[in-house]
């Protein structure tokens, strides 16, 4: 429902670190307005508000939020465990979605999410952005121009380093909030390799929690995934969260007639 403005009304579930983003985003955008903002933390979506100087409505009650008519979308940029909630309620109140990612934490909440979008006719998006990229974009270019040939090798590496101090392990390294940190950070690279090789048949995996910090992960920061694609082609994604050094996410992508080698993602 457009009430007179031609606009895309967007409602942001979650203020938080990538919330406000999507919001910032959301404010360049001349085809979309935002028309409210939740947040678990009432004085975190305020001052977001106020310091953003933005006539946004504020709720802590994100179900408010959706009953109003002029919300036609949500943002979902809340922690992990909540997706599958905020994602369902949304589409049953006939709002399209762009859901941060992982989907859900379980394999179960996602065909709960898919079904309640399918039943409802909404469209449902998740926040894999990094098939965007240009360079993605580019490596896809050349694979469907058969530049590349037959793939027969994938590789996506997620190499993070962040401080051992930084708060954010107070709930990032828990596994009933985020999962684990396969979900938070490899599942950009798995869902890459996806883009470029299809299904995956068959998977194995070596992890473990290897690096000092004040609230250790439950579940891993390093692990190596070994898959199989129905295609035949072989990847690998190494994510290790912890290594002192910059930010690197590469692709590699080695087919029979051409290969793609970045770290410049
Ligand atoms: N696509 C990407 O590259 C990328 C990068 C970072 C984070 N993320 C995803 O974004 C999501 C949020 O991560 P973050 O780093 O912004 O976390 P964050 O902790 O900074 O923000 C989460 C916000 O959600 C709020 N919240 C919690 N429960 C809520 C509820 N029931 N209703 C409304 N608000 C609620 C919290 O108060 C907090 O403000 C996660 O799913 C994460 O995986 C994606």
């Amino acid at each position: 429902m457009m009430c007179g403005d031609e606009r895309i009304g967007i409602g942001l579930i979650g203020a938080g670190w990538m919330g406000k983003h999507h919001a910032f985003n959301i404010l360049k955008n001349q085809h979309a307005r935002l028309v409210a903002v939740s947040d678990l933390e009432d004085e975190t979506a305020r001052e977001f508000v106020d310091s953003a100087g933005i006539s946004a409505q504020v709720y802590t009650d994100y179900q408010e939020m959706l009953a109003r008519p002029d919300v036609d979308a949500v943002v979902i940029a809340s922690p992990n465990k909540a997706h599958a909630e905020h994602a369902i309620a949304a589409a049953q109140a006939g709002k399209h979605i762009y859901l941060e990612k992982p989907m859900a934490t379980t394999l179960e909440d996602c065909r709960r999410i898919a079904h309640a979008v399918e039943q409802a006719g909404v469209k449902c998006s998740i926040g894999y952005h990094r098939r965007l990229n240009p360079i993605v974009q580019y490596a896809k270019q050349l694979q469907v121009e058969g530049r590349l040939g037959e793939l027969i090798l994938a590789e996506s590496d997620y190499v993070h380093y962040i401080p051992g101090d930084w708060s954010i392990w107070e709930w990032l390294g828990k596994e009933s909030i985020a999962g684990s940190l396969v979900h938070a950070g490899a599942g950009h690279n798995v869902d890459l390799l996806r883009y470029f090789c299809g299904e995956v048949v068959e998977v194995s995996c070596f992890k473990d929690i290897r690096m000092p910090r004040k609230c250790q992960v439950e579940t891993e920061d390093i692990a190596i995934i070994n898959l199989r694609f129905a295609n035949g082609t072989l990847g690998r994604v190494v994510m290790f969260v912890g290594p002192i050094m910059p930010f690197n996410f590469t692709i590699k992508l080695f087919g029979t007639r051409g290969t793609v080698d970045n770290n410049r993602i």
